[in-house]
């Protein structure tokens, strides 16, 4: 799974390939697979299932994927061009089979403060205080690295808020989703104005999207350096430099496939894994739903040409994907410091 997350990662980073009648399936492979899997069975993403895409309006997957949820893994795709998020859905629907489920606009009353209590009675031990998900930051804090239990999703993240509306709220809160943990509750006790009071408390959560840090651009997601030396002295020296900052190094590893693609021909290439448990069991704090999916490692590859380069992730630009604060300042840290190690083999 880590390499498959890597590689949607270093696509989504490193832009998307130019096409030029955006293909759904492509780009849902390289953009939304790591997370949401093959056959939407939901990983780290929730599932997007038949039954649930029966049940979702063309316009909500629109804005959920423009909006991603901020603090919750799912990214904003705001490099995506209108044509290639269409594209998406397309795909997606033509895998699920269902049309657009365009819920009625209604008029929504109800009483933001009974809503808050049917809240804390119903809905607080799944979906967190205010909506926030469990857990500290983003996921509940058990690890699902091989299990991928669905973690129920933060309905009161402002990503959210800002995509469904009141119609698709009320008619998950009554009919439930099937097959999950989300149960009818307009069959287990809760009238049509608790369930109101309960989208009014909801809709009470919802933020204005946070400032510009969505639109950003995103900068190239590899940091690629020429070595002065040749391959196994680049490799030895790497393996010194990455000890001397006490990181632990794992035997080595050719390459894997997919994961730079550009790089798969023939050459000469190792990747070198590395870790500090310390930091790796932070970063699963902050989110556990990231198993070790963060990279530690740094290839060294042999051009046709005899050129040794050695290619690290930009750990800060990963890290943004997963659209977390903490997670980010964590991973800036360690980008230094990864930095610093490449700079020291190729001095
Ligand atoms: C036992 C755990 C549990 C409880 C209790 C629960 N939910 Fe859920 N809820 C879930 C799960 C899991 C999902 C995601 C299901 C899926 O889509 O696969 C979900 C989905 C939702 C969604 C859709 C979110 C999205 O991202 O599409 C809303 C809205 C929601 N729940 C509101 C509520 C409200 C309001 C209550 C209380 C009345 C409640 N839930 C109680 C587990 C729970
Ligand atoms: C890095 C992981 C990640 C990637 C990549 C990702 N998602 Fe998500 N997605 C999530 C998570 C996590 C959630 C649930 C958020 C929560 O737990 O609050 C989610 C939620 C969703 C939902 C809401 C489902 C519901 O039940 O309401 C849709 C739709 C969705 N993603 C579509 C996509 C599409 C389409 C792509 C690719 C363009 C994509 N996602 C890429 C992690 C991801």
């Amino acid at each position: 799974m880590n390499k498959v997350i890597l590689h949607t990662v270093m696509l989504l980073a490193v832009g998307l390939p130019a096409i030029a009648a955006p293909d759904g399936r492509a780009l849902f492979e390289s953009a939304c697979v790591a997370c949401h899997r093959q056959d939407g069975q939901g990983g780290i993403g929730l599932p997007l299932t038949k039954t649930k895409f029966a049940r979702l309006s063309d316009d909500y997957l629109y804005k959920t994927i423009r909006n991603g949820r901020p603090g919750r893994i799912m990214p904003t795709f705001d490099t995506l061009s209108d044509a290639q998020v269409r594209a998406i859905i397309d795909y997606l629907r033509t895998w699920s089979g269902t049309e657009s489920f365009n819920h009625p606009e209604i008029q929504m009353t109800g009483d933001a403060a009974r809503g808050a209590k049917l809240f804390s009675g119903y809905c607080v031990n799944c979906h967190g205080v205010e909506g926030r998900g469990l857990g500290k930051g983003t996921g509940q804090s058990y690890s699902r690295e091989r299990e991928f239990k669905v973690v129920p999703p933060a309905v009161g993240n402002t990503g959210f808020l800002n995509s469904a509306s009141d119609a698709m709220l009320k008619d998950v809160i009554t009919n439930g989703r099937q097959g999950t943990l989300m149960a009818a509750f307009g069959r287990l006790g809760l009238d049509e104005q608790a369930i109101n009071d309960l989208v009014v408390y909801l809709r009470s959560l919802q933020k204005q999207p946070p400032p510009s840090q969505q639109q950003a651009v995103m900068p190239n997601a590899s940091v690629i350096v020429d070595s002065p030396e040749d391959f196994d002295t680049t490799l030895e020296n790497l393996k010194q430099a990455l000890s001397g900052y006490n990181f632990r190094v794992f035997p080595d590893r050719s390459l894997e496939k997919g994961l730079f693609p550009e790089w798969e021909e023939n050459r000469r290439q190792m990747t070198i894994r590395y870790c500090n448990f310390n930091d790796l069991y932070d970063m699963l704090k902050i989110d556990p739903r990231l198993g070790v999916g963060l990279p530690c490692r740094i290839t060294v590859v042999e051009q046709e040409d005899g050129q040794v380069q050695l290619i690290a992730m930009n750990m800060a630009v990963i890290a943004r994907l997963f659209n977390n604060d903490q997670l980010r300042d964590y991973a800036v840290q360690l980008d230094d410091i990864q930095r610093q190690i490449l700079e020291e083999v190729t001095f």
